[in-house]
């Protein structure tokens, strides 16, 4: 039985309570929340489960294997490496923090202390996403010649003005550390690492809500395969999310993993490999008024409980979530921001 403690009962936190709860070998021992009514709301829910007001009391808790970190962006780092110290194991959510030099820091104590350091990253586990991931392996796909990439969604004035962290720069980071690094995390996993050539962003109609931009438009070299990619991102789709997308060209196939959330195959012309029989992926993590990415969760409690049993590989390691992390500073510091 692996015992999780869990800090950050928000709208994340609640999908890793029930999938922790769910799993016949996982067992959630204890939660923490600076705030006195997200405490509440949880013991309200669920009895006999212990619940802390301070990060001293969680981390000294002895009977917690595992901490999984569901906080704002900028709090990842110093509360992972807090948590190394202590001798948990960790899971963070994405990303794993707002940059590369944190990022650096955690994987720092995670060698020194010997405890592991998970990355929740669960749209690699979506079927068309794996699907692409084996024809990649098995190099069916031949040269890779170009890639694009198509990040339409909505994220309206409530969603922000519900929040106390995102849209802040010092908290969020940025449009695509919150909403978008998932998809920056699957053009790694497929097709390796980018530079980054170009960028020009702008705050196109989230003026006074948001403190970064809301759109951008990338051109990156992908450096495997010297192929050039495109990126189109922004939350400014009218009313709704509208598409995420990843388009391949290859020597042997067009393959366009698409839906909103890199959830279905939208369109491929291959070399005699059809991708058939896709299982049905899980629907997005729908909060009410706003949509996210598929829901996996369950699938990366899973594979952090088996990959500490040493049972299967971890999925998406600390290095991987730095990768994503650099990629998006990358991103950031040639961007031209422009005003409109
Ligand atoms: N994998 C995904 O698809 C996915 C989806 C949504 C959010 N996220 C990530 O999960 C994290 C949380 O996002 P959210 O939407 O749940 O935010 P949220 O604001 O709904 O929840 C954050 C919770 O953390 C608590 N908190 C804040 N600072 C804290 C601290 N220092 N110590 C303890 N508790 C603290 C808040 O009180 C709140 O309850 C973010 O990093 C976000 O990027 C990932």
């Amino acid at each position: 039985m692996t015992t999780f403690g869990l800090i950050g009962y928000g709208k994340i936190g609640e999908r890793h309570v029930e999938h922790i709860i769910a799993h016949p070998e996982a067992q959630l021992h204890s939660i923490f929340d600076i705030k006195a009514d997200r405490l509440n709301l949880f013991r309200n829910k669920y009895k006999g489960i212990q619940t802390y007001d301070s990060l001293k009391g969680i981390l000294n808790d002895p009977a917690i294997d595992i901490i999984t970190i569901c906080t704002p962006n900028s709090t990842h780092a110093d509360i992972a490496i807090a948590a190394m110290k202590a001798g948990k194991h960790v899971l963070v959510e994405k990303p794993m923090a707002i940059s590369k030099v944190d990022c650096e820091g955690m994987i720092h104590i995670a060698l020194k202390t010997g405890k592991s350091l998970f990355v929740v990253k669960q749209n690699r586990f979506n079927p068309p996403v794996q699907a692409v991931k084996k024809l990649v392996d098995e190099k069916k796909l031949g040269k890779i010649l170009s890639v694009s990439v198509n990040c339409y969604w909505n994220r309206n004035e409530w969603y922000y003005k519900s929040s106390d962290w995102k849209g802040k720069k010092a908290f969020d980071g940025g449009t695509l550390f919150t909403q978008f690094s998932h998809f920056i995390d699957v053009i790694y996993y497929l097709l390796g690492d980018m530079q980054i050539l170009h960028a020009q962003m702008a705050n196109v109609s989230h003026k006074g809500m948001i403190e970064f931009e809301d759109t951008g438009i990338v051109s990156f070299l992908l450096k495997d395969s010297h192929a050039p990619g495109v990126l189109h991102y922004t939350t400014s789709a009218f009313q709704k999310n509208m598409e995420g997308s990843i388009t391949i060209f290859a020597e042997n196939a067009t393959i366009k993993i698409g839906g909103k959330y890199l959830n279905t195959i939208d369109y491929q012309s291959t070399n005699g490999f059809d991708i058939t029989d896709l299982p049905a992926g899980a629907a997005s993590n729908n909060y009410g008024d706003y949509e996210g990415s598929m829901s996996n969760h369950d699938k990366v409690i899973d594979n952090v409980i088996q990959s500490l049993n040493g049972k299967v590989e971890i999925m998406t390691n600390a290095y991987d979530g730095l990768k994503t992390v650099e990629i998006i500073e990358n991103i950031y510091q040639v961007a031209v921001h422009t005003g409109s």
